[in-house]
């Protein structure tokens, strides 16, 4: 199979580090033209000097998921730089609160969460379609995570703020498939970010227990594979894959990469 995507424009969000971050790696390395962003100023600088090195298509902004104003001047600074967007990857982040309980959230976090995940996630593809829709070719991803399956207790927030994402997914195939655009969500396994280390460390502090320990029993010994995922080689392959023609037969679902992680079918 000869996968070629190069030259199509990708922005992807929360991407400063982390699953983001490696995503946008890996779709640099097929030769697309790719816009990074999250909150921090030194955070987008750092990772774009990092991902220059690679290629120099690549250019980045700060963009808070949580403000709809923020997501319009990234959507419209991707416009004037690459002229058009072909690929949009919806990745988040955490809400300051997880690891937590239900009962331990705020209606502040809830509704934090709930932008995070959920609302950004609106306002971006109401951003984007428009220009999907005219040339006729579009991919939309809704990063997520296995979680959203078989919700965790520690992760209320956003197991619940996200859920909605797979019906948005099915919802938006219908009414974008005539277009030739494709929308799906990606449901994640365990990936070793920085990210997913400070949560596990959190809730091994929680419950009081070494944070190895709890990483071999809630984590390690939970994936058939026996190891965690690779972002640029499994996630991003993955994809990569759905980008190119191989996948555009691909709407509308939700496919989980989590080394069978997850015990449901
Ligand atoms: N790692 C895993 O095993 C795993 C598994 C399943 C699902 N996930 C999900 O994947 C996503 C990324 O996880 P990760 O492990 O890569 O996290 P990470 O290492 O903490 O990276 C998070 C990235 O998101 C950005 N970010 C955070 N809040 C943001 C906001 N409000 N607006 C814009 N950008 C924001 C951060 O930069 P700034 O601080 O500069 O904003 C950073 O670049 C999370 O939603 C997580 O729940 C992760």
């Amino acid at each position: 199979m000869n996968i070629d995507i190069s030259g199509k424009r990708v922005l992807v969000t929360a991407s400063t580090e982390g699953i983001g971050k490696g995503v946008a790696e890996a779709f640099l390395r097929e030769g697309c033209n790719v816009i990074i962003s999250s909150r921090s100023e030194e955070k987008v600088r750092k990772a774009l000097t990092e991902l220059k090195k690679i290629s120099p298509s690549v250019w980045g902004f700060t963009a808070d998921l949580t403000d709809d104003k923020s997501l319009e001047s990234l959507v419209s600074k991707s416009f004037e730089i690459m002229h058009g967007i072909d690929i949009l990857i919806v990745n988040s982040g955490n809400p300051p609160r997880e690891p937590s309980y239900f009962f331990e959230n705020s209606m502040e976090d809830w509704e934090y969460s709930i932008k995070l995940y959920l609302i950004s996630a609106i306002k971006l593809v109401n951003l984007v379609y428009e220009y999907m829709k005219n040339q006729r070719w579009g991919r939309i991803f809704f990063l997520s995570s296995w979680t959203v399956k078989e919700p965790q207790r520690i992760f209320s927030l956003a197991d619940i703020s996200r859920a909605s994402l797979i019906q948005m997914a099915k919802l938006l195939s219908k009414e974008l498939g005539e277009f030739n655009i494709t929308v799906n969500v990606i449901l994640m396994g365990s990936f070793e970010t920085e990210g997913a280390k400070k949560s596990l460390r959190k809730f091994a502090e929680k419950i009081g227990e070494p944070i190895d320990v709890v990483w071999k029993r809630e984590v390690l010994s939970q994936i058939p594979l026996g190891r965690t995922g690779r972002i640029k080689e499994d996630l991003g392959s993955l994809l990569i894959f759905l980008s190119s023609d191989y996948g555009s037969y691909i709407t509308g679902t939700t496919i989980l990469i989590d080394g069978g992680m997850t015990r449901s079918i």
